[in-house]
């Protein structure tokens, strides 16, 4: 039910009106002219303006002006006589959103009014999630503090507003998407579309029409005009995701919009002009695929004007407990459910995890184990992770490779001693714990194995090590570290 103003001049019109829109629940106000109407829409908010076009004084127009600047969402209905279709028309272009022709049945009144309502509804929906939108984009809200999330969001700020194309290179789930939404929101294009296409879902006739568009009778299939990707992003920027998954007929085409900003629709021969911010993501090696031939080193070279680089999960350990937290809580008020935290042995399995499939992988996780979890903690049984798989399976295999030229035993004990180390985020306790030996004996075996702990720089001097620290470390450094434990 909506707050509605009736304006017009002929009494028991009005009066009728306002019974029945009262009895069907609504707020009902009225004004017998347009001067009346301007002073009460100076005074309050309404949803719905039904307003007569021709009264004496201040007229429907005036109503109807005055509605747009003072009242910009307030949906404005005109009632016409017979005749004055033309000005109700000028009426529309300036923003009012239907008309209804006198003489006219309440029913259908009632109707028009029930759907402005509506609509009103949903615009605040629209603006409210183009909001949330915005926000998911600031690039303050974009969870994480390490340096190397850190580095490259400063060069986001940095390159946002510019209209430089840019290239967003990582592993899968490492978040260049996001980067790519953010790049935009917080471009001097931000109030006009960013439209994406994944490259790598579509065959190269059906990826060309969707991105050029096509004309009605192009091929077969194609029954009605159609306007392409390139066209909707027109002012706005354009993500274009797997970029590498192009074949050499669209990359051609590629490279004409970045050079010329024009190309035909699929089957026609008009050129259409755009102006468009090109963002591209990748997860394969494009300079390699240069090399190879599988793709145009012009095009390459367009692209890469600015590049980034998205590090992935296990090099910005840092950020995982913040990103663990934030999924928690937003997987947390999605499913309903009064999960807040996750418990400290639960966060060492997250820390200790590698995560190939980076912060969509920890996203997954989280909101597996917040649907799983019982209590308002997730706790490891909750977590269902590779490591945390295998080891309630009884999984607990390793591969050793022994190079043909042998290796010492101390060098592949100093491997599963670093690599315990780097799981546990450097936390001796935890590694220790990890290889089933006491702290004590770990501390003893980072001096003797001549092992450098990052930050607290607990390094032992070479000439204070052990004869056999120092071998050890010297195998570290002659190429047969490549064996893994
Ligand atoms: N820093 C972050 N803060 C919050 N959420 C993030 C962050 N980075 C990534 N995400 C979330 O992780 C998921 C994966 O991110 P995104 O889709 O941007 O990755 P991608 O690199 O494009 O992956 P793919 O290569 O598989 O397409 C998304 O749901 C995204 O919202
Ligand atoms: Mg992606």
């Amino acid at each position: 039910m909506g707050r509605i103003l009736i304006v017009d001049d002929h009494d028991s019109l009005r009066k009728g009106l306002v019974k029945a829109l009262s009895n069907a629940g609504h707020d009902v106000e009225d004004a017998p002219n347009g001067t009346g109407a301007i002073e009460r829409l100076q005074g309050g908010q309404f949803d719905v303006v039904l307003t007569d076009l021709r009264m004496g004084g201040a007229d429907g127009m005036d109503v109807l002006r005055t509605a747009r600047s003072v009242q910009p969402d307030a949906a404005v209905i005109l009632m016409t006589a017979f005749g004055s279709i033309h000005t109700a028309v000028e009426a529309m272009k300036m923003g009012a959103i239907d008309f209804v022709q006198k003489p006219f049945e309440i029913e259908e009144m009632e109707l028009k009014i029930e759907k402005a309502i509506d609509l009103r509804h949903l615009k605040n929906q629209v603006d409210y999630l183009r909001h949330a939108q915005e926000d998911l984009y600031d690039v303050d809200r974009i969870v994480g503090g390490s340096g190397a999330l850190k580095q490259v969001l400063g060069v986001v700020s940095k390159v946002a507003r510019s209209n430089s194309t840019i290239l967003i290179r990582g592993e899968t789930g490492t978040g260049k998407e996001l980067i790519a939404g953010a790049i935009h929101h917080n471009s001097m294009r931000a109030n006009k579309a960013f439209v994406k296409v994944n490259c790598a879902a579509l065959q190269e006739n059906l990826l060309e029409s969707e991105l050029f568009g096509h004309e009605k009778g192009a091929f077969t299939s194609a029954d009605k005009q159609r306007i392409g990707r390139f066209e909707q992003a027109d002012g706005g920027s354009l993500f274009l995701d797997e970029v590498g998954d192009m074949s050499q007929s669209t990359q051609a085409k590629i490279l004409r919009v970045l050079q010329e900003h024009e190309f035909e629709r699929l089957g026609g021969t008009r050129t259409v002009r755009v102006d468009v911010r090109i963002i591209t993501a990748t997860n394969r090696n494009l300079s390699q695929m240069v090399q190879d031939g599988l793709f145009r080193e012009d095009l390459f070279y367009r692209l890469n004007v600015v590049s980034l680089e998205m590090p992935p999960l296990r090099d910005r350990k840092d950020d995982i407990p913040a990103l663990a937290e934030f999924f928690v809580h937003r997987f947390s008020a999605e499913l309903k459910k009064r999960v807040d935290c996750i418990d400290p042995e639960a966060q060492k399995v997250l820390m200790r995890h590698h995560w190939p499939g980076n912060i969509r992988e920890l996203e997954n996780v989280v909101e597996r184990a917040v649907l799983l979890t019982e209590g308002e903690a997730i706790t490891t049984d909750d977590l269902q992770i590779g490591d945390q798989a295998s080891a309630a399976s009884g999984q607990r295999s390793i591969v050793v490779k022994i190079p043909p030229t042998g290796i010492p035993l101390e060098e592949i004990e100093r491997q599963a001693v670093m690599e315990a180390l780097k799981m546990s985020n450097w936390i001796q306790k935890d590694a220790a714990n990890l290889l089933g030996i006491s702290p004590r004996v770990m501390n003893y075996k980072i001096k003797i194995l001549n092992i450098e702990i990052p930050g607290s720089r607990r390094h032992v001097p070479a000439s204070m090590a052990s004869d056999e620290g120092r071998r050890g470390s010297r195998a570290g450094t002659s190429g047969l570290a490549r064996s893994r434990v």
